[in-house]
């Protein structure tokens, strides 16, 4: 059903020459070939991302916004390059959007602790049960410090948000933000971003998208979306880890209070107090990761030399595939949507029999690196009373016939045990 939209595929990305720009996809386990598919965990990095990485601490590393020497310059421009390249990716209105973080934790946590500040007992923040840790312990730390309420919008069986459980809880009133995954780093499944921002800011509630899954995998525009706040982490998106990024609205970061202090976050300092700088700068305390965003700089050029439909619909084929050949597994059971037009980027599923931290262990010995585990989502695992999953992500690198060998492997793997008992 899938193959005659590979091969296609396979010609507009031309997987051979990609695969080339990433030297690590040809490291063997042992003498068999090193399957990368936990791409939902971080992506690897093309040659474009080294390099530039590279050349910046060789020509131009110095701490930026400080010196007044050549290279001070050129470190300034390479982080404002980045910062440039960032807002045009997420199609920004000005690079005082974007604040460069350590990871999209980091980002959620400088929202959380700006707009935290502000809010008492009785105010609430609604998440959803597809959400990532980083998306949900922020606000139970303000549960906690404020006596804030968090509540949750509900999924049905595939991951798809019951938006009536969002209406009943606008509908009370006390609903500050709405924060919620742009793509589900289990279920695989996009909620509904425009409805959900529209419905929220209807009832005057804020929102932030957790991109952090789904800038990989498709178009991210802020403009469009007219979401108030977003992250994403740049080592997802073929960057380095170290740099993530938050964007918010202008009006709206300008009212949010620095989340670290220290060096280059200040206006002025005194014995007695201080004066924070305008954004993004304020968010930024310390010496920031440079070369991380001339790494994540390169990433973004490296990636938007593809076609995003090109990318999508490859992606979306191997998914196709995946799901094809692992529903013929016997006892398994693939967790999301049924529909593959309905994922993007991962399958999660379980094995009768066999429980999922054993089986990601023995296919990591085969050379198939998945993960295993809650994926830093109890709450979603536990709504589904499942300890663990089994989870297979994509890129835009990974090939169909690597996805052909997982099957196999599981299926080995079961032969293997029901030996052994
Ligand atoms: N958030 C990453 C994942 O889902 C680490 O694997």
């Amino acid at each position: 059903m899938y193959i005659s939209a590979i091969l296609s595929i396979e010609m507009a990305l031309n997987l051979a020459t990609i695969r080339r720009q990433f030297p690590i996809l040809e490291e063997k386990v042992g003498n068999r070939p090193l399957i990368y598919l936990d791409n939902a965990a971080t992506a690897q990095k093309p040659l474009a991302v080294l390099d530039a990485m590279r050349h910046f601490y060789l020509h131009d590393n110095a701490n930026p916004h400080r010196g007044m020497h050549i290279l001070a310059e050129r470190a300034t421009a390479a982080l404002e390059d980045a910062r440039a390249s960032v807002t045009s990716f997420l199609h920004a209105r000005h690079p005082r959007e974007i604040v460069f973080t350590k990871n999209a934790t980091e980002g959620i946590n400088i929202v959380a602790n700006g707009l935290g500040k502000k809010w008492t007992k009785g105010d609430a923040v609604v998440v959803s049960v597809l959400e990532h840790h980083s998306n949900v312990v922020p606000w139970l730390q303000l549960k906690e410090a404020r006596g804030i309420d968090v509540e949750w919008i509900d999924v049905d069986e595939e991951g798809k948000l019951d938006l009536s459980s969002l209406d009943r809880l606008l509908k009370k009133g006390n609903v500050r933000l709405v924060s919620v995954t742009a793509l589900s780093n289990v279920f695989g499944i996009r909620p509904p971003l425009e409805e959900i921002i529209r419905r929220a800011h209807a009832a005057g509630a804020l929102v932030l998208v957790d991109a952090a899954q789904s800038v990989a995998h498709g178009p991210t525009d802020v403009a469009a979306l007219n979401c108030d706040f977003l992250v994403f982490s740049g080592h997802k998106l073929y960057g380095p880890t170290g740099i993530g990024v938050l964007y918010g609205k202008e009006s709206l970061l300008a009212t949010l209070p620095p989340l670290l202090g220290g060096g280059m976050m200040i206006q002025q300092v005194t014995e007695q107090s201080f004066v924070p700088a305008d954004v993004p700068a304020r968010f930024e305390g310390g010496t920031p990761p440079v070369a991380e965003a001339v790494g994540l700089h390169a990433a973004i050029d490296w990636l938007l030399q593809f076609d995003w439909k090109d990318i999508a619909d490859h992606e979306r084929a191997l998914l196709g595939l995946a799901q094809e050949e692992l529903t013929a597994v016997p006892g398994l059971t693939i967790l999301g949507p049924k529909d593959v037009a309905h994922r993007a980027g991962t399958i999660c599923f379980t094995v009768d029999g066999i429980h999922p931290h054993d089986l990601t262990h023995l296919l990591g010995e085969r050379g198939i690196c998945l993960r295993a585990g809650h994926h830093c989502a109890q709450p979603l695992h536990a709504r589904f009373s499942l300890p663990a999953t089994t989870r297979l992500s994509v890129a835009l690198y990974n090939t169909p016939d690597e996805i052909r060998s997982v099957a196999p492997a599981i299926r080995d793997v079961l032969q293997l045990l029901k030996a052994e008992n």
